[in-house]
């Protein structure tokens, strides 16, 4: 049986409990509305941990102003019966107060790994989300943390924010789950309608037409670049980046600039008024 959690006490003494009897805890930080991204999350946690536990907390911090912090999907029964199906062990579905006592006034800045690519385009929202996963992290204590790539550059910040803080976490990235016609699973894709969900098709397409590039031997950045923007130009309402940026430190190359054996290509652009992000390493991982 699953467990509930709403308070941060009872569940971290309930991961006490499991490390107790020798279990690895495996943790998977989400903000519900799961979809089968966030369920293979649960299914590689498992696979490296006895015990595994998400969380389900909708954080303020990471939402700027004019986002859809009121209106993201929230069902906190639907999300806990597919957690029970993939055998999850317990859920922490805390109340705001419980992440953000009253007077609250602290933040974890990120550097520059945040200054790049969504970075500009969302200001403080890493600065929101390393907040809260170093709060989750510290909750859950010695544990295995499983993140998607498809959020690449969150990834890298926590990777980051783990090893920087000395947190006894090891940070695992999963691959991105797709829809079967290629378009990256996303809570926020419950937003578009049937004419927008297909324009956003064109984010993947644009990543498939780079990534074929770069492995029949394109290395100019400038190439790679236009290859993914042009299907997202010609759909997308507006494009906020399509970027060729190096994997470990995320720095955007220039076009004149020839990539290296791997390329983050990576996009974020609106369909209606619904943001979509989507990237592909070429080089490490197949196509999209
Ligand atoms: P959320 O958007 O709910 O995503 C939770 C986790 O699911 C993240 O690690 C994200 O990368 C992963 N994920 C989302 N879509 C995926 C897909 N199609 N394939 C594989 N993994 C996918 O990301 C957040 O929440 C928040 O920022 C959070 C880290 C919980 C902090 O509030």
């Amino acid at each position: 049986m699953i467990e509930i959690h709403h308070e941060v006490a009872g569940f971290r003494a309930r991961l006490d409990r499991a490390r107790a009897s020798g279990a690895r805890v495996g943790l998977v930080p989400t903000m519900g509305a799961l979809h089968d991204g966030h369920l293979s999350l649960v299914a590689e946690a498992k696979a490296r941990a006895r015990f595994v536990a998400a969380t389900i907390f909708v954080n303020p911090t990471q939402f700027g102003p004019g986002e859809d912090l009121a209106r993201y999907p929230r069902d906190l029964d639907r999300d806990v019966a597919l957690l029970a199906r993939v055998g999850c062990d317990a859920v922490l579905a805390p109340p705001v107060e419980q992440i953000y006592p009253p007077g609250e006034r602290t933040r974890v800045s990120v550097g520059e790994l945040g200054d790049t690519l969504c970075g500009p385009h969302r200001p403080g929202h890493f600065e929101g989300v390393a907040t809260v996963v170093t709060k989750l992290f510290a909750i859950a204590g010695e544990h295995t943390a499983v993140f998607g790539r498809k959020d690449y550059q969150q990834l890298a910040i926590i990777r980051r924010l783990a090893i920087d803080l000395l947190l006894p976490v090891t940070v695992v990235g999963a691959p991105t789950v797709r829809d079967p016609d290629g378009l990256a699973m996303s809570s926020r894709n419950a937003y578009l309608s049937p004419e927008d969900r297909c324009r956003a098709l064109s984010l993947s397409a644009g990543l498939r037409a780079a990534h074929a590039l770069f492995v029949a031997g394109e290395r100019r950045a400038s190439a790679l670049r236009e290859a993914a923007a042009g299907p997202v130009r010609r759909a997308a309402t507006s494009v906020d980046y399509v970027d060729v940026a190096e994997p470990d430190t995320l720095r955007v190359h220039d076009d004149d600039a020839v990539v290296g054996a791997r390329a983050l290509i990576a996009i974020a652009a609106r369909v209606g008024a619904t943001r979509l992000i989507d990237n592909v390493v070429a080089g490490e991982e197949g196509s999209p």
